[in-house]
């Protein structure tokens, strides 16, 4: 039998929610990985370090006995954050990151930001903290098609950002398009891309062809073959400006199998069977260390986890079940439409 072993791995972008979704969610993260970085979209948002510190609090109540996860906070950018708050709350060490939601760009991102020009104070207090912003990278323009709204983005607010404020670290978050890899790749620094499981898995066919799937639907929306193919590339390259943020986002069933459904698809009980596959696939699974636990802590200034798990290939594949019943209603499991032979050995 094959098996890998690995450092513990961290997910640099993932959705936990709150009450009983947090509940019935938790330990599939916290089963496989030692941290995630938490976002911040809930309802209301985490707007300030004490709304932070109140969910870090819940999360790890939340968490299954005996499981040890550390949920890496982030702060929702707004027009009126103020930047000695997200100071304080970066040298108290409960904030790794801020998130700039584009209003309107995605779920509960009404809040977000609509004038960057508004957020430039909280901006520059992070690049002089060495506080890294987190970018969910698309344009909400109408006249923008949605398959667009990355490359756009790119174009018309990041890089006039990083010309601003060449001193402020970025992630670019979930990257789906080869513009956004090139646009990674070409850059002189301050700027990590993360790549989610079901890009690496899924083309825009998945959520189109032969009837509309919800449970594909996410956004950044899925593109073109050529786009997963190309963060393919990036995910097996080693380059360590890239990493894993699996972004798992858990709707309960009805409100994605309705007529205007959620975005998000929820991956966190089987990312690591789903990406021993690609990589294997790709020949690459010597570089699944470095994207799923070893890029990532060092792009955030943190040490890698000591801890190892381990995977095995077996014979019979995977029986994961195709949902997680939750208290709040059943959350449909990601399914990567191929038999999933790589299983964590459980302890
Ligand atoms: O598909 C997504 N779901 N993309 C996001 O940016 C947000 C997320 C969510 O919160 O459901
Ligand atoms: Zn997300």
């Amino acid at each position: 039998m094959k098996t890998l072993t690995l450092r513990r791995p961290d997910d640099w972008h993932l959705h936990l929610r709150d009450g009983a979704i947090l509940q019935g969610v938790i330990g599939d993260t916290s089963r496989h990985f030692a941290r995630a970085i938490i976002m911040p979209n809930l309802v209301p948002p985490v707007v300030t370090t004490t709304d932070a510190r109140a969910y870090r609090d819940r999360i790890i109540a939340a968490l299954p006995n005996g499981d040890r996860f550390e949920p890496l906070m982030t702060l929702y950018l707004t027009e009126h954050t103020d930047p000695d708050d997200v100071e304080e709350g970066k040298k108290s060490g409960l904030i790794t990151a801020v998130k700039l939601y584009p209003a309107g760009a995605t779920t509960n991102s009404h809040g977000g930001v609509r004038d960057l020009d508004k957020a430039m104070p909280v901006l520059e207090r992070m690049a002089k903290i060495g506080l890294p912003l987190c970018v969910h990278g698309e344009v909400t323009t109408p006249d923008v098609d949605i398959f667009d709204r990355e490359a756009v983005f790119i174009e018309t607010v990041l890089d006039p950002l990083r010309k601003r404020l060449p001193e402020l670290k970025i992630t670019m978050e979930h990257v789906t398009t080869a513009d956004g890899i090139d646009y990674i790749k070409s850059s002189k620094g301050n700027l990590a891309g993360s790549i989610t499981t079901h890009h690496l898995i899924i083309n825009r066919n998945a959520i189109l062809v032969g009837g509309i799937r919800p449970h594909y639907y996410c956004l950044p929306v899925a593109k073109r073959e050529n786009h997963r193919l190309a963060l393919r590339a990036a995910a097996i390259s080693g380059d360590a400006r890239f990493f894993l943020g699996t972004d798992s986002a858990p709707h309960v069933d009805p409100l994605k199998e309705c007529a205007c459904g959620c975005a998000g698809i929820y991956t966190s009980v089987n990312t690591m069977s789903c990406l021993a596959h690609v990589f294997e696939e790709e020949n690459a699974l010597d570089k699944l260390e470095a994207f799923t636990s070893l890029n990532g802590p060092v792009w955030y200034g943190l040490k890698p986890n000591e801890e190892t798990i381990t995977l095995e290939k077996r014979d019979e594949p995977a029986n994961f079940p195709p949902k997680r019943e939750t208290g709040a209603g059943p959350i449909t499991v990601f399914d990567p439409m191929f038999p999933l032979h790589w299983q964590v050995v459980e302890k």
